[in-house]
C-alpha cells in the first residue's frame, strides 16, 4: 500500500469539499460462507481502503470535517487472535500506516457518534450495500434512516476517486501485467477436449500467484452469448469460440477487466472472422473517439455504428445507418453498454449510485433497450479510467422474441439470422485512461488482432 501521506492528502481533499460534520466510514466485517469460521476471502470496502489503506476487518474511520482530524476505531489483537490468525498489527500501527491522528478502541465509537448528533452536526455516511454494514449503521444511528445517506459525501468521493493518481494507474497496470499472462497462458492451454473449468482454474491460479486475486469471478465459456455466464462445466470442441472475461486485482486492491475471444482449434472460421473483425473495429473506433469532454454515450454510439455497418456488410442488418443506430436495432446483437469506470472496484464506485457515477445534468440515462444498460454516459475528464467492451452476441430467445414482435424489421434481416443462431458471442474489452487529448490503452499488449490471437492459440 501507499505511504501514510497519500491517505492524509486524500482525506484533506475530502474535508475541503464538505462543509461541516463528521464522516463515518464503516470498514467491512468478515463474511461467512456457511459457518462463522469458514469465511470468504476478506475484501475491504473500497472507499475505506481509499482513505485509509487498511485492509483489516472490523474497523471504522471517523473523519472530523471541522477539525480535519481522523480517528481509526478498532480492537487490539488478543492472544487468541495471535494463536489462530497470526500476528496482527495493533491500533497504534494502523494509525501510523494510515496517517490517522488518533486510534481508539471500538467501544468509544458510539459515544463519539452520539456526541456529534447531540451537537446537531451532520453524520455523513455512504449508502450501505452489505446487510452487515446497514446493521452497523442502524445501531450507531438509531434515530436516522439508513436511506438518509449523504449525497454530498457520495458526490465528493466520486469526484475524487474518478480521477486516478499516477500511483493508481501504476497499480492498474501492474494488475494488467498479471492479466496479460492469464490470456497468454489460457490461449495456449485451450484445446479440443478440455473443459472450461480447466482453463478457468488456470486463470484463477495466475491471479493468486500474482499476489492478489481475481477482481471479479472469471467468465470463461463457449456460450459467450450468456452475458454473465459463470458456469464452467462444458467441454470445449474444435469450432467453439471461448469468451474469457477476467482480470487480476493487485494486493492493494486495484482491478483490471479484460475480455478476449479466441478459437478452440487455434484458427477462426470464416464466419467467426467476420464477427470478430466487426467487434474489433467497433472497439478501435470507440477507443479512437474518446477524449475529455466527449460524452461516453457518444463513444458507445460510435461503436454501435461501426458494428451496425459491419453487420450490414455481412447481411444480418440493413437500412439507413443513422436511422438504424438511432432506433437501437443493433441492441439485438449488442445489448449491453460500452463500458464503465474501473479502479479499486471493477465497476468503480457503483455502490455509490450508478447514475451518480455515470451520468450528470448534461447526460441522462436513456431508457432505450441496450443504451439503458450503459453504466457510464457522461463526458470523462483526464485521469478517468474506463473499460471499452463492445460485443456481438446471437441470443436465440431474444432473436425469437423480436422476430415475433417484428421489432426493427426494417433494419434486421431475420431470415438470414436463422443460420447464425448457434454462433455464440464475441466480446473484446480493453482498459483505457483518458488523456488531455485522447486516451491511452493501459497495460501490456494482450493479443487482439486475428493474426496475434491465432499465433498465440496455435503456438
Ligand atoms: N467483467 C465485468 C464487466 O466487464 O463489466
Ligand atoms: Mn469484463
Ligand atoms: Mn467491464
Amino acid at each position: 500500500m501507499f505511504e501514510a501521506g497519500v491517505f492524509q492528502a486524500r482525506r484533506l481533499q475530502l474535508v475541503a469539499s464538505l462543509r461541516e460534520g463528521i464522516v463515518l466510514l464503516p470498514g467491512h466485517v468478515e463474511s461467512p460462507m456457511n459457518y462463522a469460521d469458514n469465511i470468504y476471502p476478506f475484501r475491504q470496502d473500497s472507499t475505506f481502503l481509499y482513505y485509509s489503506g487498511i485492509s483489516r476487518a472490523e474497523l471504522y474511520l471517523i473523519i472530523d470535517v471541522d477539525q480535519n482530524q481522523t480517528t481509526v476505531f478498532g480492537k487490539n489483537p488478543t492472544i487468541e487472535d495471535v494463536i489462530w490468525t497470526g500476528g496482527q498489527p495493533d491500533l497504534q500501527e494502523l494509525q501510523e500506516r494510515s496517517g490517522a491522528d488518533h486510534a481508539k478502541d471500538i467501544q468509544e465509537l458510539p459515544t463519539v457518534v452520539a456526541r456529534a448528533i447531540t451537537q446537531k452536526r451532520s453524520v455523513h455516511f455512504l449508502p450501505p450495500y452489505r446487510a452487515e454494514t446497514a446493521r452497523q449503521l442502524e445501531v450507531l444511528l438509531p434515530e436516522q434512516s439508513i436511506n438518509q445517506h449523504s449525497q454530498a459525501l457520495a458526490c465528493a468521493v466520486i469526484a475524487q476517486r474518478s480521477v486516478k493518481e499516477p500511483r493508481e494507474l501504476a497499480e492498474i497496470e501492474a494488475a494488467l501485467e498479471i492479466t496479460g499472462k492469464m490470456y497468454h497462458d489460457a490461449m495456449r492451454f485451450t484445446e479440443d477436449g478440455k473443459f472450461e473449468r480447466e482453463v478457468a482454474g488456470l486463470v484463477e491460479g495466475i491471479a493468486i500467484a500474482g499476489g492478489g486475486r481475481l477482481a471479479y469471478p472469471c467468465i470463461l465459456t463457449k456460450h459467450g452469448q450468456v452475458l454473465h455466464n459463470h458456469h464452467y462445466h462444458r467441454r470445449l470442441q474444435s469450432g467453439d469460440l471461448v469468451v474469457q472475461d477476467s482480470g487480476a486485482a493487485t494486493p492493494s486492491g486495484y482491478a483490471s477487466d479484460i475480455t478476449r475471444t479466441y478459437p478452440v482449434q487455434g484458427t477462426f472460421s470464416s464466419r467467426q472472422r467476420d464477427i470478430y473483425q466487426a467487434v474489433l473495429h467497433a472497439l478501435e473506433d470507440g477507443i479512437s473517439s474518446i477524449r475529455p469532454g466527449r460524452p461516453f454515450r457518444d463513444v458507445h454510439l460510435t461503436a454501435a455504428r461501426t458494428l451496425t455497418d459491419r453487420l450490414q456488410q455481412i447481411g444480418l442488418m440493413r437500412g439507413d445507418l443513422d436511422d438504424s443506430v438511432d432506433s437501437g436495432a443493433h441492441a439485438l446483437f449488442f445489448p449491453h453498454g460500452l463500458g464503465h469506470q474501473m479502479g479499486l472496484d471493477v465497476h468503480d464506485m457503483e455502490n455509490l449510485g450508478e447514475d451518480l457515477v455515470g451520468y450528470d445534468g448534461q447526460i441522462r440515462r436513456s431508457n432505450q433497450f441496450g443504451l439503458k444498460s450503459l453504466r457510464f454516459g457522461k463526458a470523462p475528464d483526464p485521469g478517468y479510467v474506463l473499460t471499452v467492451e463492445p460485443g456481438c452476441y446471437f441470443i436465440g430467445p431474444l432473436i425469437d422474441q423480436w422476430r415475433v414482435e417484428k421489432r426493427h424489421q426494417a433494419f434486421i434481416n431475420y431470415d438470414r439470422l436463422e443460420a447464425w443462431r448457434n454462433f455464440g458471442g464475441v466480446r473484446i474489452e480493453d482498459n483505457i485512461v483518458v488523456m488531455p487529448k485522447g486516451c491511452r490503452v493501459l497495460g501490456p499488449p494482450i493479443p487482439k488482432t486475428i493474426p496475434d490471437v491465432e499465433a498465440v492459440c496455435s503456438g
